[in-house]
């Protein structure tokens, strides 16, 4: 696997402080070294950085509109270079309005997308809908082309189409693990941290009871990783100033490691080398 990463440090998508430090402390928990440590190609384009909008007023109900979308419109133009690049892109949040960006710069490779969605949210309220006014429980919103006639017009949003048909997103950890096999067409793998149980990964802003296992967390990831169509994966809503404790943040960002290093290839007997077929 050739991986590109890009780190997104945006948090403007909800209203807790602290999820713009995910990709750092991702990448301090050893991301880079431990994907090279199981054969994958890495280049780490580093982080986006994004300027402070002055006024910045509600829009429908949406919060903070100017400064997501200029946000989403930096992401989507770094996401499309990485793809353009031929690599596998991780990109590193940050909160999950910034899948708007994300799945927006993917698509303008060109195919069609496929969009696997693992989160205890299902983060499609419109900005007219939303309960909260965040961005984050919106994205989906955005991108499915069926839902277009319910989107206002929003500042700084002009750049951003509707990409992805409502047909090809499948949900998961909607406390209902199902791991979708008929999906063809190249994955976005968007990543919640929350969609795991709140005992596991506690550092996050709207954790849920009843959550993902460890195990069928990652095994999401292999499931993926072994379809050879993982084109794209985002990692969201890793926040350390919620887990509490050292260790709840300690386990959060290390499910957060693992599960990246299962969309590459890493199986939990320990990776073997290329040629060791399973038998
Ligand atoms: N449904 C709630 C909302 O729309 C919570 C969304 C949480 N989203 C997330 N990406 N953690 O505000
Ligand atoms: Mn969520
Ligand atoms: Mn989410
Ligand atoms: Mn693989």
């Amino acid at each position: 696997h050739s991986v590109g990463i890009i780190g997104a440090p945006f948090s403007k998508g909800q209203s807790r402080d602290g999820v713009q430090l995910g990709p750092d402390l991702i990448r301090a928990a050893g991301l880079v070294e431990k994907l090279k440590g199981q054969g994958c190609t890495v280049k780490d384009y580093g982080n986006l950085t994004f300027e402070e909008v002055a006024k910045d007023e509600t829009t429908g109900r949406a919060k903070r509109p100017r400064a997501v979308g200029q946000a989403n419109k930096q992401l989507s133009e770094a996401v499309r270079k990485i793809k353009s690049e031929g690599h596998a892109c991780v990109m590193l949040g940050g909160d999950h309005s910034l899948a708007i960006g994300s799945i927006h710069g993917h698509a303008a490779c060109g195919t069609q997308l496929s969009v696997v969605w693992v989160d205890a949210h299902a983060d499609i309220n419109t900005p007219l809908t939303t309960p909260t006014g965040n961005i984050h429980g919106q994205p989906m919103s955005y991108l499915i082309h069926e839902l277009r006639s319910k989107i206002p017009v929003m500042p700084n949003f002009s750049w951003l189409k509707p990409c992805i048909a409502a047909e090809d997103v499948v949900y998961i950890g909607l406390r209902d693990v199902d791991p979708e096999e008929q999906v063809k067409k190249p994955i976005h793998l968007s990543y919640d941290i929350d969609a795991l149980d709140p005992s596991l990964a506690p550092a996050t802003g709207t954790p849920v009871v009843g959550g993902l296992t460890y195990r069928e967390g990652i095994y999401i990831t292999e499931h993926i990783c072994q379809t050879g169509l993982l084109s794209a994966v985002d990692m969201v809503e890793v926040n350390p100033k919620r887990g509490g404790t050292d260790n709840g943040v300690r386990s959060t960002v290390d499910a957060a490691v693992d599960l990246l290093l299962g969309c590459f290839g890493r199986v939990r007997e320990g990776s073997h080398s290329a040629d060791y077929k399973i038998p």
